[in-house]
């Protein structure tokens, strides 16, 4: 489990004056010699890759964004199964990609520090940001996280810190998965997929969630499959207009009753236990947005079956969507939180686990062992 070392060989020690000026009031300091005081965080690190008993909760010096960078004091770390991925590696007791890593890739809290050359974004916004720990090894689970300025986005003011943490791996990659189809839509906004109807496989999945709001509050019919009748209850409160059970007999019947032109596009999480179910609900010309393996590692496409509905397989993997993607998912979904349309939390059909970041571990274990809902740590 988690334990406590305070060492830390890139020490940085600031003048005292700069640290009294900056927003660090309230947290742990050490005086160093020569008047000079370093600033302390908690820091939840993994040095070796295996189970969660590889977490340690450590101090950390509080270091300066670099230029491009901000700081953000991070109130709400969000754990995503990618989290527990990276920090399982490709096998226990492997070097990770740097000496020490902070996991979790999302978050939310408030810019304490800005880096030379960045002009969007000032010391107090409240933001959240993505992609915290991809190609870097400053996650969100620490007080604070020095991110580059592209990664963090502002919140509007009355969207809380917990749907911030929420927002990236989920909300981005379903944003991805709702703008690959042929006949677009590119981007997501109100109107956007009118007349279109959107099957999002597991919809009390967190991706799944997500994917079901954006479709709703871009106009679009969302059918939804679920395993029973309490992730039913959640994809309803998410806002899919219909939800059928995957394990009951003939899921594709009863979808294309609903959807007798066939459906447009499918946000699929498990391919190779749907992989005939998508073929028989598609519209000709229809696409799918493959982003997860949940159903097995390999499929096989039948070629006729294929040929003749013209159909689209899309694959997404967040990490390497690319900068355009990823620029136009943080503006869509700007503007759906302007709109208020991804709320979390049980009654919105995402029901939100709670973890202190002592207990990171505990979080992590929780996503590995398919906690259904959101996993949050208050930091
Ligand atoms: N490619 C990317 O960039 C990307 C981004 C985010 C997540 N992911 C991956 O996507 C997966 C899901 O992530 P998540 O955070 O949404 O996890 P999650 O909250 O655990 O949701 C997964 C959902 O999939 C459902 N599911 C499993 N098999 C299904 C099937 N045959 N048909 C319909 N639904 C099925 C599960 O419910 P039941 O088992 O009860 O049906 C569950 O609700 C993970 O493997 C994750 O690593 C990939």
């Amino acid at each position: 489990m988690v334990d406590h070392d305070g060492g830390d060989a890139r020490r940085t020690t600031f003048p005292a004056p700069s640290l009294i000026a900056g927003a660090f009031v309230g947290r742990a300091w050490n005086d160093a010699e020569d008047d000079e005081v370093v600033a302390r965080m908690k820091s939840v690190v993994y040095s070796r890759t295996g189970d969660p008993s590889v977490l340690r909760l450590v101090d950390r010096d509080v270091t300066e964004p670099a230029p491009g960078e901000v700081r953000v004091r991070v109130v709400v770390s969000g754990v995503n199964p990618t989290d527990w991925k990276s920090r399982v590696g490709s096998g226990a007791g492997a070097a990770p990609p740097f000496p020490e890593v902070t996991p979790n890739q999302d978050g939310a809290g408030v810019i304490d520090a800005v880096g030379e050359g960045v002009e969007n974004l000032a010391v107090g916004d409240r933001v959240w940001v993505y992609l915290a720990g991809h190609q870097r090894p400053t996650g969100t689970a620490q007080e604070y996280t020095n991110l580059p300025a592209a990664r963090v986005v502002r919140l509007p003011a009355a969207t809380s810190f917990d749907i911030g943490a929420s927002l990236g791996v989920p909300a981005m990659t379903a944003h991805r998965a709702l703008t690959v189809s042929e006949d677009g839509p590119k981007r997501l906004y109100p109107g956007a997929l009118s007349g279109k109807v959107v099957l999002v496989a597991g919809g009390a999945g967190a991706v799944g969630h997500a994917a079901i709001q954006l479709a709703r509050w871009a106009g679009a019919t969302v059918i939804t499959t679920i395993s029973g009748p309490a992730k039913a209850a959640l994809a309803t409160a998410a806002g899919a207009d219909h939800v059928i059970n995957y394990r009951e007999d003939n899921a594709a019947g009863a979808i294309t009753k609903l959807a007798p032109d066939g459906v447009d596009l499918i946000v699929e999480v498990a391919i190779a236990a749907n992989a005939q179910l998508d073929i028989d609900v598609l519209k000709p010309r229809g696409s799918i947005a493959i982003y997860a393996n949940d159903g097995g590692e390999e499929f096989s496409l039948d070629v006729r079956q294929n040929m003749i509905k013209n159909l689209r397989y899309q694959f997404v993997l967040l990490y390497s969507v690319g900068d355009a993607a990823i620029v136009a998912a943080v503006e869509d979904i700007t503007l759906a939180l302007g709109d208020e349309a991804l709320p979390v939390g049980e009654y919105a059909g995402l029901p939100l686990h709670r973890f202190p970041l002592a207990e990171t571990a505990d979080a992590h274990q929780a996503v590995q062992d398919g906690a259904v809902g959101k996993v949050l740590i208050d930091v």
